[in-house]
C-alpha cells in the first residue's frame, strides 16, 4: 500500500544513466541560477540551440513585463527541430503516426525535413503567407498537423490552432482576433472509427465572408465537403508540385511563433504569444530533464495539437531534440480500454504523458487492462492539465508503471511554455498527486497577497517571482490585458510578479502541491474554460435572465460545468428538459460540445451583494453541497440561498 504521505525514492538502476541523476545534481542546478540567473540562461541558450547568429543579451528586463530573451540573436525554430537532426539521424523516425482505426505511417527525419519544406513553398508560392503573417490551423490529430506548425515556423508566420471540437463561432472569433490570412484544416478525420467532419465548421465561420479569404484542405477521411471555388484549395494537389527544399527564416529570437487562445476570467479568450529562442530552448531543456529521453526512445504524449501540451510535448519538444514522437489520432478507449497499452507494447514506449481524466476512464473502463500488456519499456509516466487524485495516482505507479517507473506530475500552463514546476524523474523522491519542486531554473514560489513565502500547509498564490525564457510575450493585440492579467495581483518587494491564477501549498519537504484556480476559470477535462465565457453563450437564450456559472467536482472529469439559471417570467419549470436542450445548443454553437453543462438549477435569483456581485463562492458551496461559512446576511435578498440550497440539494 502506497501511504500518501511517504516519498518514493527514484529507481536507482535507471537513474544511472539519467542526465539528472540526483537531487545534489537538482541543488547545484538551482543553485548556479540563483547565483548567476543570466550566466545560468546564457549557457543552456548556446549549448542546446544551434544559432544562425548569436546573441548579444541573456535577457532585458528593463521593460518589465514586457522582457526580451537574447536578443540579437538569430535562429528558425523549424531548423532547431529537424534540419540539425540530419546529419546523424536522418533515418530515425521523427513522427509515428496511428489513426483511430489502426492505419500506421512512420515518418524519418529526412521526410520530415522533405514535407516541412514543401508545406512552407505552399504557403509561400499559393498564398503568398509572408513572416509575421498569421495563419490559423484547425487541424485534426494527424502528421500533417505538424506539417502545418513547422512549416509556418520555417517561413516567420504565426500559427494560432484552433482545437477541433470548438464550435463555427469561437473559431470564427479567433480567425478575426488573430486577423488570420489563411485557415488551414482538414476534410475531417476518425474518431470511435467512425468519420467526424471539419471542414463543414469552417465554412459556418467564414460563411459571411467578411474574414479570411483562403482556405487550405488536407484530405483525412475523404467525406463529401463543401467545396467554394476560389476560396477553397487542395493540399493534396497543389503540394505534389512542391520543391522539397525551402530556405529557412532567419528569425528574431523575440520574433513571435505562434499564438494560442485560453480562455481567462472575462468573455473573451486572450491569444497567448509566444516567442522563439525561449520557448523552444525550455521546450527542449524540459523534455530532456522532466522526461529523460534518450538517444533511441520512443516518447508518446496523448494531448491533442489544439491544446499548448501538443504544441510543446508532441511536436516542438520532442523533435528539438531529436526524438521520435508519437502522434494518436483517435480516443484511449477505442476499440476498448487496452488501446494506450496495446500501443506501448507495438512501439515499445518509454515515456508516456497523458491527462488525469484519461487515467482515471482507463482505470473505470479498463482497470485490468495494463496486465494484459508488455509495458516494460515504460520509464516515465507523466500527467498534466488537473490535479490528480491519488486512487488514479496509484492506479497508475503500480498498475501501468510497475510500481517502477517514476511518475512526473507537471504542473504548468499555456502561458508559461513549458513545465515550471514538476519532479525529475530520477531525482525527486515523489508521492502521490503533488507536483514537488520547481524545475531548475524557475523561480516558483507560493506567496500570500502581501508577497510573503506561505507558510507550510498554508493556502498560498503560485507564482513566478523572475521572468523565465519561456513566459508568455503578450496578450494578441492587448497590452493592457496583458500586464493586468498576469502581474497585476501580487508584488513581492515592492516588484510585480507573474501569477498564474492556481492556489497552492508547501507541505514540510517544501513540495508544492497544486490546489486548483483562484479565478473564474474551471478545468473540465484538462480543458481550460472560462465562466464568464459559458455565461455569455448562455445569455445568447434570450429566455434567460440571469446566470452564473460553477465548477462542480466530478469523478472523471475534474469539474463538471453548473449553471444556475433565472428564467424571465415564471412559467419554465415545466418544460425543463426542454430548456436545458436548448440552453445546451447556444453553448453548443458558441464554444462547442466541450463547455456543455452537466447540471443546471433553474433558480428565482442568485445570491447578490447590495452592489448587485453575484456572489460566486456561495453557489460554489451549494454545487458542492458544502456548508456556507460566508457571511449572507449582507446580500440583497439572504433568503435566495435557503431556495437555491432546496432545489440544489433539497
Ligand atoms: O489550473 C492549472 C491546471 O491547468 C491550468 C492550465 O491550463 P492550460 O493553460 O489549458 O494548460 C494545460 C496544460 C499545461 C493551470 O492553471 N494544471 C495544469 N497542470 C496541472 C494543473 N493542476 C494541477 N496539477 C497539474 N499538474
Amino acid at each position: 500500500m502506497i501511504d500518501n504521505n511517504r516519498l518514493l525514492k527514484p529507481n536507482r538502476k535507471l537513474a544511472k544513466s539519467a542526465r539528472i541523476k540526483n537531487m545534489c545534481e537538482y541543488q547545484a542546478l538551482q543553485d548556479e541560477a540563483i547565483e548567476d540567473y543570466e550566466g545560468f540562461w546564457g549557457r543552456f541558450a548556446k549549448e542546446k540551440l544551434d544559432w544562425i547568429e548569436p546573441f548579444n543579451n541573456v535577457v532585458d528586463e528593463s521593460n518589465f513585463p514586457f522582457v526580451k530573451w537574447f536578443d540579437g540573436g538569430k535562429l528558425n525554430v523549424s531548423s532547431q527541430c529537424i534540419d540539425r537532426h540530419l546529419k546523424d539521424k536522418k533515418n530515425r523516425a521523427s513522427i509515428i503516426f496511428e489513426g483511430d482505426r489502426g492505419d500506421k505511417q512512420i515518418i524519418t527525419y529526412l521526410e520530415l525535413y522533405y514535407n516541412v519544406n514543401r508545406f512552407a513553398n505552399l504557403l509561400k508560392e499559393d498564398f503568398g503567407i509572408k513572416k509575421g503573417d498569421r495563419v490559423v490551423i484547425y487541424m485534426p490529430m494527424i502528421p500533417e498537423s505538424a506539417y502545418a506548425m513547422l512549416a509556418c515556423a520555417r517561413i516567420g508566420a504565426i500559427h494560432s490552432i484552433v482545437f477541433g471540437g470548438f464550435s463555427a463561432e469561437a473559431l470564427r472569433d479567433r480567425i478575426i482576433d488573430a486577423d488570420a490570412s489563411l485557415v488551414i484544416t482538414a476534410d475531417g478525420a476518425y474518431r470511435k472509427g467512425k468519420p467526424y467532419m471539419l471542414k463543414p465548421v469552417v465554412d459556418n465561420a467564414l460563411a459571411d465572408g467578411s474574414c479570411v479569404k483562403k482556405v487550405l484542405v488536407v484530405e483525412r477521411n475523404n467525406e463529401d465537403i463543401d467545396w467554394v471555388s476560389g476560396r477553397d484549395y487542395s493540399y493534396n494537389e497543389l503540394i505534389k508540385e512542391k520543391a522539397p527544399t525551402c530556405e529557412p527564416e532567419v528569425m528574431d529570437s523575440e520574433d513571435p511563433l505562434f499564438l494560442l487562445y485560453t480562455s481567462g476570467s472575462t468573455g473573451k479568450p486572450k491569444g497567448v504569444q509566444h516567442n522563439s529562442a525561449g520557448y523552444i530552448l525550455w521546450a527542449q531543456m524540459t523534455m530532456e530533464w522532466v522526461f529523460d529521453v534518450k538517444e533511441d526512445d520512443t516518447y508518446w504524449c496523448t494531448a491533442d495539437i489544439g491544446w499548448i501540451t501538443g504544441h510543446t510535448y508532441i511536436v516542438y519538444g520532442p523533435l528539438a531534440m531529436g526524438a521520435t514522437t508519437v502522434m494518436f489520432e483517435g480516443v484511449p478507449t477505442y476499440p476498448d480500454a487496452g488501446r494506450p497499452w496495446k500501443m506501448v507494447e507495438e512501439y515499445k514506449i518509454n515515456q508516456f504523458y497523458t491527462a488525469p481524466t484519461a487515467i482515471r476512464v482507463l482505470h473505470k473502463m479498463g482497470e485490468d487492462e495494463p496486465s494484459k500488456y508488455d509495458l516494460s519499456s515504460l520509464k516515465v509516466l507523466g500527467t498534466v492539465g488537473e490535479p490528480i487524485d491519488p486512487p488514479a495516482w496509484k492506479w497508475y505507479y503500480e498498475e501501468v508503471g510497475d510500481s517502477k517507473c517514476a511518475i512526473v506530475d507537471t504542473y504548468w500552463q499555456t502561458e508559461t511554455g513549458g513545465h515550471i514546476v514538476s519532479p525529475l524523474p530520477y531525482a525527486t523522491p515523489i508521492k502521490p498527486s503533488c507536483a514537488t519542486l520547481p524545475l531548475p531554473g524557475i523561480m516558483a514560489e507560493i506567496l500570500d497577497t502581501d508577497g510573503d513565502r506561505v507558510e507550510v500547509g498554508e493556502k498560498g498564490l503560485m507564482c513566478v517571482t523572475r521572468p523565465w525564457p519561456s513566459m508568455i510575450r503578450g496578450v494578441w493585440g492587448d497590452k493592457d490585458r496583458f500586464v493586468k492579467s498576469y502581474f497585476g495581483d501580487v508584488k513581492k518587494d515592492g516588484k510585480a510578479v507573474y501569477f498564474t491564477g492556481d492556489g497552492a501549498l508547501y507541505d514540510e519537504n517544501g513540495y508544492i502541491t497544486i490546489t486548483g484556480r483562484t479565478d473564474d476559470v474551471i478545468n473540465v477535462s484538462g480543458h481550460r474554460m472560462g465562466t464568464a465565457e459559458i455565461e455569455s453563450a448562455i445569455k445568447k437564450c434570450d429566455k434567460v435572465a440571469e446566470v452564473a456559472v460553477v465548477g462542480r467536482p466530478h469523478s472523471i472529469k475534474g469539474e463538471s460545468i453548473f449553471a444556475y439559471i433565472v428564467m424571465k417570467g415564471d412559467d419554465t419549470l415545466a418544460t425543463e428538459v426542454e430548456l436545458i436542450k436548448e440552453i445546451n445548443g447556444y453553448i453548443k454553437s458558441e464554444i462547442g460540445n466541450i463547455a456543455i453543462c452537466d447540471e443546471m438549477a433553474f433558480v428565482s435569483g442568485l445570491p447578490k451583494t447590495r452592489s448587485g456581485k453575484i456572489m460566486r463562492r456561495i453557489l460554489r458551496a451549494i454545487a458542492k453541497n458544502e456548508e456556507i461559512t460566508q457571511d449572507i446576511s449582507t446580500l440583497e435578498d439572504p433568503t435566495v440561498v435557503e431556495k437555491i440550497n432546496n432545489i440544489v440539494n433539497g
